[in-house]
């Protein structure tokens, strides 16, 4: 944290806020702009080119072209692939305090945390993936005959890619790193809200020196850029990020086009189960960073605490100190520990949800309010005595409220934990190694964490169980979505003729 960050944010919007195709810059073919905004402040930022259907057929375009065979990209030897990545990801280490002040200044998220967490873990990721450019291997099949059978694991093609505006420049690089390691091209939509570091980083792509159409990235709406995306038939996948709603069309959008490839992270509502024998500082501040990391803008938010009754009572108190202590306010202090929630709609959804929770009788310990007179901010909350079927314990809130609810037996909670449409994460703290290995087992999840939560690495994968999604992202898991497997069985003579 060596730089001021106010500093840099003079010289903040120095690079160009359009559309990204072919390495170079484009105004949308309707001349569309659209603006972007601070949501400590509610300020427009600056406007942002709108990209929509005609953009997206002229990105899909430059990709085909660049993923044609012979062409550089295609031709490029896979060890160089990965120096790309590796390059872009120097890139984005010379200039990672000026993109999380862009983070910051978009999203809203603490600058400390963009800077320590966020691009840490961007630049970790493209490495990742960097170093798999010439590690995933095929296998030879012993076929039954005279026959020499192989396989080739192959770029799928075009893959369109939507990410979404709670870790922008993380999701760019969960989704880039994958698909550039095994030699693909991406169109890809960023969201509305937080489209800036994204396009900074599109200029580094062009720096690192991917050639011309093997990423292209459009700002620009779900209903208009995305739908384009995910029902164009010239596009080979989607991996998308974000809401389940929106799953249910991207998938519909696949199916009626071209069955294009889907992968999907959608949300999540994920238990974390604290045992009464659980160490009890560390679950309480795990439990809450749980929850309130990231505004509580996270897909795999613990936002189901499932507390054992004799330690009910503690817990929920303890709880509702620690939020009470958490700091929030100006995403630029370096105390701050929260800054406001992504925009507007985020803001009121949010508050409707907090007044449907009083309304359904679950108690209010503290917070419920705007934190602040102007800017989204809102006050951390905590409800107790939350029971299963309230909206507040069964929907995605997607905002500093957190749901305490009671459980008696670890059967009990485990039945509850599951009986949820979502299957994403999940957690439990105790010091006992079997009730570990039980829940960990039981829970239909596709993470679970044992005393610690919201670990990640680029090595681990990660993704839904049930409407979660499908498809791992990270790790070795994650190259499969971007992978064709070409089997080739070639006749072996038995006499040299
Ligand atoms: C939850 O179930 C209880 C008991 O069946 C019922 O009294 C209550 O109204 C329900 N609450 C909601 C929000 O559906
Ligand atoms: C959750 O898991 C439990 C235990 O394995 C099982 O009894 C229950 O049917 C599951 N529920 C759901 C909704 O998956
Ligand atoms: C490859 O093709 C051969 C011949 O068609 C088939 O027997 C074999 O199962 C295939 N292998 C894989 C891995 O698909």
């Amino acid at each position: 944290l060596s730089h001021k960050p106010t500093k840099l944010l003079n010289a903040a919007l120095l690079f160009v806020l359009q559309i990204f195709i072919n390495n170079e810059w484009h105004d949308a073919v309707s001349k569309k702009t659209f603006p972007s905004v601070n949501p400590a402040t509610g300020e427009v930022i600056c406007q942002v080119a709108e990209g929509d259907k005609a953009d997206v057929d002229k990105a899909v375009k430059a990709a085909k072209a660049a993923f044609q065979l012979g062409s550089p990209w295609r031709r490029m030897d896979a060890s160089h692939r990965g120096k790309l990545l590796n390059r872009l990801a120097d890139l984005i280490e010379r200039d990672r305090a000026y993109l999380a002040a862009l983070e910051t200044l978009d999203n809203g998220k603490p600058y400390s945390v963009a800077y320590l967490v966020d691009l840490d873990m961007v630049v970790k990721c493209l490495r990742y993936f960097a170093g798999w450019s010439d590690k995933f291997h095929g296998k030879t099949i012993p076929l039954d005959g005279d026959f020499f059978c192989y396989t080739r694991h192959e770029p799928v093609g075009v893959c369109g890619q939507i990410i979404p505006w709670n870790f922008p420049l993380l999701m760019q690089a969960w989704k880039l790193g994958p698909a550039l390691a095994t030699g693909n091209v991406v169109v890809m939509k960023v969201a509305e809200q937080t489209p800036l570091s994204a396009l900074y980083v599109a200029s580094l792509v062009k720096e690192a020196g991917f050639p011309p159409g093997v990423v292209n990235i459009i700002p620009g709406y779900g209903p208009t850029a995305g739908a384009a995306i995910s029902s164009h038939m010239e596009v080979d996948k989607v991996a998308f990020t974000g809401s389940t709603e929106v799953g249910h069309l991207i998938q519909k959008a696949a199916a009626e086009s071209n069955l294009k490839r889907v992968t999907l992270e959608l949300g999540g509502k994920s238990p974390n189960i604290i045992m009464s024998d659980a160490d009890m500082d560390w679950a309480v501040e795990q439990a809450h960073f749980a929850l309130f990391f990231n505004q509580g803008q996270c897909c795999c938010a613990g936002s189901r605490t499932y507390v054992q009754e004799d330690i009910y009572h503690e817990f929920v108190e303890r709880s509702v100190e620690r939020a009470k202590s958490r700091v929030v306010g100006n995403p630029f202090d370096f105390k701050t520990e929260q800054g406001p929630q992504v925009d507007e709609e985020q803001f009121k959804k949010i508050l409707g949800y907090i007044s449907t929770g009083k309304r359904e009788g679950a108690k209010l310990l503290c917070g419920g309010n705007p934190a602040a007179d102007k800017g989204y901010f809102i006050q951390p909350t905590v409800f107790g005595d939350v029971q299963d079927n309230m909206t507040i314990a069964r929907e995605e809130i997607f905002g500093p409220v957190m749901q305490i609810l009671k459980f008696r037996t670890i059967e009990e909670v485990v039945e509850r934990a599951n009986d949820s449409k979502y299957g994403l994460a999940a957690a439990v703290f105790t010091k006992d190694l079997d009730k570990a290995n039980y829940v960990s087992q039981a829970l239909r999840a596709g993470t679970v964490w044992v005393n610690c939560y919201d670990v990640f690495g680029a090595q681990a994968p990660f993704g839904g169980y049930k409407a979660s999604g499908n498809g791992r992202e990270l790790g070795e898991y994650g190259l499969d979505a971007y992978l064709e497997v070409k089997n080739v069985t070639i006749k072996i003579p038995q006499k040299n003729s």
